[in-house]
């Protein structure tokens, strides 16, 4: 274990003074357009893939591959990113994502053909995964602690705002029929996300890491309102730097069982996000939406709803994670979603057969998504990158990114199959008792991170403490 001067709850307390600086909110405005990427990219295919499969006549098994070649160009991205984030830096890395960003959603535009679609597919798929690894872990470590949870929230809320984004633009060009229109629009953001980076300050952390302590000191200043809270800061970066272990990557792996834990947990916090089924409802809203007796017209504009839910439930989680803490929402949400799932489930068996019915399941599936936006959403992306020692930082979210790619792309392929094999109780009935298993899982592994340095989690760990207690 490593001794520095500080203790974690210490530092929570002393700093729930300190001013935060602009450049502060500036990085994080960018790093969550990073965010917006995301989301723009997971939403726009939904009204898109209707329009492309009229014009090129595809069939279902081609579908699936125009759906999933993203997901899975993202799970290979997301792997990629810890080498380029480490290696290059976290702006750099950033950057490189833009690039994609912007050559991918061009070569969709222009596509003369399905093969060239998903060519675009998977580039816009491999800046995604690039993205979604860095954009959380360079907000994990610019932020001053205090606001940790809320500037990983904010980056999970322009994710929200990103799909019902790309949910309104696919009604929007529905109407003029242009799919390529949806997709040639993602160049914009692309480009403001390339320019916006350029200007913000590298990460610290990641320059400590490279034995860059003077610069990483520069920046810290800029970031940083005192000189004392810079002082304080780079003392325990400098620790957590000259720590023993200071291997990193499959190497730290293979050494420390304690990195084993924290890379475990990332993992598992990944899977239980995405198992919770909420993508279910991001990529086939109108299709249960069918099921739950509603006509063509009501199934685009309750799809609309599901994503104005996302968002404005995503701002409760903001407004709360650094104030009650990571575990009691976690709970709140799981409980929620298992709720609205057993509604579903239950107006399933019995047959959606009166417009109350309806009405009620339409309720109980914005009642799941809002569990899931004020909870697992923005709280698993925060955990992961709070939870891994500096040494194997990158490694670690980026295995926790991969996680949640495979089973985000495993969730695409299977969830129709088990609609239409296992029908709608069933499936639904699943995927409430898994989110009831969740709230065992929160209390059994997951630690309570609220206000409490990077530096002193990895303490915590590396001493061996059960993963529950490497928080507070
Ligand atoms: C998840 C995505 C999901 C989105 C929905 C994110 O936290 O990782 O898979 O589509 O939330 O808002």
């Amino acid at each position: 274990m490593v001794n520095t001067p500080l203790d974690g709850n210490q530092t929570s307390s002393d700093s729930s003074s300190v001013d935060i600086v602009p450049l502060v909110w500036l990085s994080a405005a960018l790093a969550a357009l990073a965010g917006l990427m995301f989301g723009l990219d997971i939403g726009v295919i939904s009204g898109a893939l209707g329009l492309i499969k009229e014009e090129f006549h595809v069939s279902t098994l081609t579908e699936g591959w125009i759906v999933s070649s993203m997901m899975g160009g993202a799970a290979v991205g997301a792997l990629g990113a810890g080498w380029v984030s480490n290696s290059w830096g976290r702006k750099n890395a950033l950057l490189a994502a833009s690039v994609l960003f912007f050559v991918g959603a061009l070569v969709v535009a222009m596509a003369p053909n399905v093969d060239i679609i998903i060519v675009g597919r998977i580039l816009l798929g491999l800046a995604v995964g690039v993205a979604s690894f860095t954009a959380p872990l360079y907000l994990s470590e610019i932020a001053p602690e205090r606001i940790r949870g809320t500037m990983i929230s904010f980056y999970q809320l322009m994710v929200t705002v990103g799909i019902l984004a790309a949910f309104v633009s696919g009604l929007a060009f529905s109407y003029i029929h242009s799919w390529r229109g949806m997709f040639g629009i993602l160049c914009v953001p692309s480009a403001v996300l390339f320019i916006g980076v350029l200007l913000v300050p590298n990460s610290p952390r990641w320059l400590a890491s490279r034995d860059r302590f003077d610069e990483a000191k520069e920046m810290l200043g800029k970031l940083r309102a005192s000189r004392a809270e810079v002082e304080k800061e780079m003392s325990e970066i400098t620790a957590a730097v000259n720590s023993d272990d200071h291997t990193s990557g499959w190497k730290l792996l293979a050494r420390n069982s304690n990195f084993r834990r924290s890379v475990a947990l990332g993992i598992a916090l990944q899977l239980v996000q995405q198992f919770t089924g909420m993508n279910a409802m991001m990529y086939f809203a109108p299709r249960i939406f069918e099921q739950t007796g509603f006509g063509s017209e009501a199934q685009l504009w309750s799809t609309v709803l599901v994503g104005l839910v996302n968002v404005l439930a995503t701002v409760i989680a903001i407004g709360f994670v650094d104030r009650i803490g990571r575990k009691p929402i976690l709970y709140l949400g799981f409980t929620v979603m298992a709720a609205g799932l057993a509604v579903v489930a239950a107006i399933m068996a019995v047959g959606a057969s009166t417009s109350f019915l309806q009405f009620t399941a339409l309720i109980a599936l914005l009642v799941f998504v809002a569990g899931f936006a004020m909870s697992a959403g923005p709280l698993v992306w925060t955990l992961c990158s709070e939870i891994q020692p500096l040494a194997g930082r990158d490694f670690g979210i980026s295995c926790s990114t991969f996680a949640n790619w495979a089973s985000n792309m495993a969730l695409g392929a299977f969830f129709l199959l088990m609609l239409n094999n296992l029908g709608g109780p069933v499936t639904f009935g699943i995927m409430c008792v898994c989110n009831l298993l969740y709230i065992v899982f929160t209390w059994a592994f997951i630690p309570e991170t609220k206000g409490v340095s990077l530096e002193h989690i990895e303490r915590n760990l590396m001493s061996g403490k059960p993963l529950r207690q490497i928080g507070r």
